[in-house]
């Protein structure tokens, strides 16, 4: 079948790379949002929101953690940024605050999440390395999360370690991150190498083959992909479309 890929599409997606290099291009809308925290009028994206219910659920407990943050406005995370700078300074602000328009909370697809206590940190919310803050880390993954600003990846994010901020791009990308040891900007790289009609990525599980591609700015337009398969589409903020099949 006929898949119709549009350049407005590079800009959209579970795969969005947003950081100092790449801004958002729009603002996305609270509409397109779901509640998780009414308390704390926490919202994310609906289907981040049902795998990570799906999460805490393989956990078990969910009593110990806290939503700090979740999708953030232009003005929020603006107001977020510049009161920080006035707390903090410059230099701990770009390194725990992304600038306006660079933010991934802005996207929908991250959240902070903290060890529940009387002061939580809003910024560096505690997210322990042990327990059921380790078990979360660890599973994941597997439900489409990623520990976003890692120790070691900091010259690349540009953002200091971050245990606490995860964001979600979706199974099996999430899974092939962490085998890799491929933050969000290499992955994208990576995946460019795995071009449309050229190479795929193939990862397979129990029950599925799954087939990833890149589709570049370039050939835009109309591509062929199996008829009656699943799939998904996500751009990469930058130059094309990453095509995920489902070969069940
Ligand atoms: N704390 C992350 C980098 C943000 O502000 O989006
Ligand atoms: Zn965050």
């Amino acid at each position: 079948m006929k898949l119709f890929i549009d350049k407005d599409m590079i800009y959209d997606g579970e795969l969005v790379l947003v950081n100092r290099n790449y801004p958002l291009k729009s603002e996305p809308l609270k509409s397109g949002m779901k509640s998780i925290d009414s308390q704390n009028g926490i919202y994310i994206k609906s289907k981040m929101a049902f795998m990570l219910k799906e999460l805490l659920f393989d956990i078990g407990v969910k009593n110990e953690f806290v939503y700090v943050s979740g999708f953030r406005t232009l003005s929020e995370q603006r107001n977020i940024y510049e009161s920080s700078i006035e707390e903090n300074g410059v230099n701990f602000t770009n390194k725990y605050v992304a600038y306006p328009m660079c933010s991934e909370h802005q996207t929908g697809l991250a959240i902070d999440i903290g060890k529940r206590c009387e002061e939580v940190d809003f910024i560096r919310p505690d997210f322990p390395d042990k327990g059921i803050f380790k078990s979360f880390k660890c599973r994941a993954v597997k439900y489409g999360f990623i520990e976003r600003y890692k120790k070691n990846k900091e010259k690349i994010t540009g953002i200091s370690y971050e245990p606490w901020h995860f964001r979600y791009v979706g199974y099996p990308h999430s899974i092939i991150m962490e085998k890799e040891n491929l933050c969000l900007e290499e992955y994208i790289e990576y995946v460019k190498s795995f071009k449309y009609k050229e190479k795929s990525l193939f990862y397979s599980d129990i029950n599925n083959l799954i087939e990833i591609f890149y589709v570049p700015f370039e050939k835009c337009g109309y591509i062929d992909i199996p008829d009656n398969i699943s799939y998904t589409i996500s751009g990469n903020n930058i130059d094309g479309i990453i095509v995920t099949l489902w070969r069940s």
